[in-house]
């Protein structure tokens, strides 16, 4: 399988977007593999430190190499906003294929120092780790809110992204440019939308040179997706849309087989409804490749 470094420099070639999903189980695992293996396009499954505290993040790694191993699909592992030094340590050596070091909550000098030494570290572990690093911050939490997060920094400028790339060695850069993690109450429901800057990410692309992450991809709108692919995204993630899309396949389950206790009975529904999401989404990612083929 081509390394993951490979793969961004291709998507960013041909103006396609890896999709990145965050899972916290067995069943978003199984949904999100199931979408990209269908469409036949490569994929990033996310694991925070929070959903890494819950699975292990050696048994995550084991069950995506295991995909891996058995298929020759590529499915790619990220630690996703990984705080700590010894958290990022922890995931290069459990065989993690890219880390998001993410101290974005922190001033600008602090952002570069930390991350400019957890670049060092994880590179001494994993030479071809691919270290994504975080400029402006944007909110924590892929929930549901009644109201934007505090303390959203500005969106990220191109001067500062250049500076941000050069000081630290990162591989990739995550700037603000117009999401936030998570959705409003609104945006659940079908109204509300987020918007991106493709201006800016055009810009930020020009001066950094470098692949481009968008965060907090859930509840934007597909032409936002569009035109940010277009003026340099080359990863997308997605988070909340697939958790709504659990919960809401698990109370359906359990809605229609209330004396049901049998787990493989219940939760295929709910990996349907996450599949759904996945598909959709890395459907639109990746509109810009002749090989996806149409359902
Ligand atoms: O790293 C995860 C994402 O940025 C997800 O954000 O929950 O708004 O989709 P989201
Ligand atoms: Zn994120």
């Amino acid at each position: 399988m081509k390394p993951l470094q490979q793969l961004l420099t291709e998507a960013d070639q041909q103006k396609a977007a890896i999709g990145h999903f965050n899972i916290s189980d067995l069943v978003a695992l199984k949904a999100v593999f199931a979408a990209a293996r269908e469409l036949n396009v490569p994929v990033l499954i996310g694991a925070s430190e929070g959903e890494r505290d819950f699975i292990g993040a050696h048994q995550i790694a084991a069950l995506v190499r295991s995909i891996r191993e058995e298929s020759g699909f590529p499915i790619y592992l990220n630690a996703d906003h990984t705080h700590s030094i010894e958290k990022a340590c922890e995931a290069a050596q459990a065989g993690f294929d890219s880390v998001v070091f993410d101290a974005s909550a922190l001033p600008f000098e602090e952002n570069v120092t930390k991350t400019a030494q957890a670049v060092t570290e994880m590179k001494a572990i994993h030479p071809f780790i691919v270290v994504e690093g975080e400029l402006g911050f944007i909110g924590s939490s892929s929930s549901i809110h009644d109201k934007v997060p505090e303390r959203m920094s500005p969106m990220t400028t191109p001067e500062q992204a250049s500076e941000f790339v050069r000081r630290t060695g990162v591989d990739v850069l995550a700037p603000a440019v117009g999401t936030m993690h998570g959705m409003l109450k609104s945006m659940v429901e079908g109204g509300a939308r987020k918007h991106v800057d493709p201006v800016r990410i055009a810009a930020i692309k020009r001066a950094t040179r470098k692949p481009l992450t968008l965060h907090g991809g859930s509840g934007t709108d597909d032409q936002g997706f569009l035109d940010a692919i277009e003026a340099g995204i080359t990863i997308v993630h997605i988070n909340t849309e697939l958790r709504v899309a659990w919960r809401r396949g698990l109370e359906s389950a359990l809605a229609k087989k209330p004396d049901e206790v049998v787990p493989y009975k219940l939760l295929p529904e709910v990996v349907e409804s996450v599949k759904q999401v996945a598909y959709s989404r890395l459907q639109l990612f990746n509109t810009s490749l002749k090989s996806v083929p149409t359902r």
